[in-house]
């Protein structure tokens, strides 16, 4: 069983070191720090999976199709929830770089390998990433009267949730972002189209069959004048 020992320094940044407990036959390993978020990423699967809802972060073609409707010269608020390993986030920030991003993951661990992915890109001034739940973060905002968002682009697994945290969260959402903004998520079924048809004034729904697994994404629109 392998204990983790923290950063070795002679090694730098991207190096992780896993060391063996001294009982065991096998010698220290090292792993890349990339390899270990996409561990730390498939454990959370495992071991969580209705929270992570998936076993691998977003890919490509997924994450371009959550960004593609932001304007890459966007300077408002954009708002993540569920950044996972930062996998959006890291594409988000270099796509926008005028835009103020607010991420938030539940998971600790994984909340931190999105801030070290962010500062290996060298974007790390470009978003930050709260450990606070999504429903927690939106009611913050309300509460604080923070500016609304234009966009909150979202990868928490609805399709896990109670039907009650699954309408609340969309309440939260359709109440957080501004008029005429937009919700975006990607879900691995169709299973919240209705309740997200329901909650904003349009909807879009776009196959990504190049992701693993294939997923759908959802641009639901709030209505400009309520
Ligand atoms: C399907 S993964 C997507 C991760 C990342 N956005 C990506 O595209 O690779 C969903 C993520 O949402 C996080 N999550 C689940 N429920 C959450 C909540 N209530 N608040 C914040 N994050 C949550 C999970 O820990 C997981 O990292």
């Amino acid at each position: 069983m392998a204990e983790r020992s923290g950063w070795n320094k002679n090694l730098g940044m991207e190096r992780l070191v896993y060391t063996h407990r001294p009982t065991s036959p096998l010698q220290p390993i090292s792993i890349s720090r990339a390899v270990a978020a996409y561990i730390h990423f498939f454990w959370a699967g495992l071991a969580k999976q209705n929270q992570t809802g998936a076993f691998f972060p977003s890919q490509r073609f997924l994450i371009e199709k959550m960004i593609s409707p932001i304007p890459p010269g966007y300077s408002g608020q954009i708002v993540e929830l569920g950044a996972g390993t930062g996998a959006l986030t890291v594409r988000l920030a270099r796509r926008c770089p005028e835009a103020r991003i607010l991420a938030c993951e539940i998971n600790p661990t994984l909340a931190a390998d999105s801030r070290h992915n962010l500062m290996q890109a060298g974007l790390a001034g470009r978003a930050r990433i709260v450990t606070d739940p999504a429903e927690q973060l939106l009611s913050k905002m309300a509460r604080n009267g923070l500016e609304k968002p234009d966009f909150i682009l979202s990868g928490i697994p609805l399709g896990h949730f109670c039907h009650q945290r699954t309408t609340a969260l969309l309440d939260a959402i359709s109440h957080t972002i501004r008029k005429g903004g937009m919700y975006i998520q990607f879900q691995y079924s169709l299973i919240d189209r209705r309740r997200i048809k329901a909650s904003f004034s349009s909807l879009r729904t776009v196959p990504v069959l190049l992701n693993l697994p294939p997923a759908v994404v959802y641009y639901a629109r709030k209505r400009a004048g309520y």
